[in-house]
């Protein structure tokens, strides 16, 4: 019987050898300063984490155009950067034998009203289900701004090579740019850039294909990708495969799999919030199995399934069904940033799934509560303190409206 443990070592096929199976998704930080530059607090972060034993971390989404920002302290990565200023963030989640990778994302049309008049995405069509209200209609891009905007994720990518991260990974998941442009739904252009999935694969392919000259064979460059969109019309699984596939063909180094978009925010466990989770779910905790257990069957390239892991029993059950190769964890590392260590010092050891509440449903409706609430946590341990899992919700609602004003709780991501 295979019995492969968290504290196992894995090779990419470049030879980078990641310490162990535990791997720490995207979190946006929010701690970039005025330029966009980040902040020193962003090393204490990732210093904090790399010393919780994990094996690799994914940055938070750091934005490749200026112009198009997803939240109002997003880190910004081009011509304008202080690269001092990164190299310090990287070698701070390289301590402990640790891997940082940084991901690169465009938001598209998931940019809220008060951060842009003028969104861009591959189709003039506004996001639904009430988002209308608080993301305004974007416009098409055209040919050269596609191409721009390629350009800019290889300049980003190229730029976190010198400041010294470990890979990238492009953002393809959760409704953002590239994601759009996967969506049929969102995509509903009649050029190369759209119809066929063929079409509107190119622009991630192309992405990839722009970063891959960039960085050259050595440097990892991975991807988030959505299993599906969960949405009538948008990205299926099907299609999903078929881009792991194309990817895979292509040499992309890693495939981390999620699903879901601001729309139908499936990667935080919910398709629809009022209903409950598939029994043998909730079992396995993690939300993408049925997807990753296909997916296994068709490549080869290292895989991460991310959302609702909690327990390194289900994680050695994933690995040891070989479903995967990494278990993906995101708001566990904000509430802990220990758990890999205890993760791989304890097999029984696990964390409950906190969902805050400010006590008043109205109140948790309208706030983006339980990203709020993480967001919280990630800022205490970046600012020297522990996490508190016993955090008031509505302390940290009271303290956001003070500090950002109503903007804070309009809907930014899932
Ligand atoms: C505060 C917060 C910020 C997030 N920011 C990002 C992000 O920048 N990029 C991304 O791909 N996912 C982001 N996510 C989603 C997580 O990476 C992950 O997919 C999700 O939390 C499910 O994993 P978990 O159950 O282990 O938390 C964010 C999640 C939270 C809670």
């Amino acid at each position: 019987m295979n019995s492969i443990t968290l504290n196992e070592p894995f090779s990419l096929t470049n030879g980078q050898v990641i310490k162990n199976r535990l791997f720490k998704s995207a979190m946006s930080e929010q701690l970039g300063d005025k330029q966009h530059n980040p902040t020193l607090s962003l090393a204490t972060l990732y210093q904090r984490w790399a010393n919780g034993g994990i094996g690799l971390s994914i940055t938070g989404n750091v934005m490749v155009d200026r112009s198009a920002l997803g939240e109002p302290k997003n880190v910004v990565l081009d011509e304008q950067s202080n690269l001092a200023l990164f190299s310090e963030w990287a070698n701070a989640g390289k301590q402990n034998d640790s891997q940082i990778w940084m991901q690169l994302n465009h938001p598209g049309k998931q940019i809220p009203k008060f951060l842009c008049a003028d969104p861009v995405a591959p189709s003039a069509l506004s996001l639904g289900r009430g988002l209308e209200k608080s993301f305004n209609t974007p416009r098409a891009l055209n040919d050269s701004e596609i191409h721009d905007i390629i350009n800019k994720f290889a300049l980003s990518a190229k730029l976190s090579k010198q400041a010294g991260f470990s890979g990238v990974q492009i953002h393809g998941a959760h409704g953002y740019l590239v994601s759009q442009f996967l969506s049929a739904r969102h995509n509903q252009r009649d050029d190369k850039w759209g119809g066929s999935l063929e079409n509107r694969l190119r622009f991630v392919l192309e992405v990839y294909r722009a970063i891959r000259k960039e960085v050259g064979n050595d440097f990892p460059v991975g991807i988030k990708l959505n299993s599906a969109d969960f949405m009538k019309g948008g990205f299926t699984e099907e299609e999903s495969m078929q881009v792991v596939q194309t990817l895979s063909d292509n040499g992309i180094d890693l495939i981390e799999i999620s699903g879901g978009t601001y729309e139908s925010p499936s990667m935080m466990g919910s398709k629809n919030k009022n209903e409950p989770l598939k029994a043998s779910t909730a079992k396995r905790e993690a939300y993408f199995m049925d997807y990753m257990e296909k997916v296994r069957k068709l490549v080869s390239t290292p895989l991460v399934v991310t959302g609702g892991f909690r327990s390194a029993q289900a994680m050695n059950e994933a690995l040891n069904t070989s479903t995967t190769d990494f278990i993906g964890i995101a708001r566990t590392m904000a509430v802990d940033p220990d758990f890999p260590n205890k993760l791989i010092e304890n097999p029984n050891h696990g964390m409950p799934l906190t969902v805050p509440t400010t006590g008043k449903p109205a109140l948790d409706k309208i706030g983006m509560v339980g990203l709020v609430w993480y967001e919280h946590q990630m800022w205490r341990i970046a600012a020297g303190k522990n996490a508190d899992p016993k955090l008031s919700a509505l302390g940290v609602v009271f303290k956001t409206i003070l500090s950002a004003g109503w903007h804070a709780f309009k809907k930014r991501r899932a």
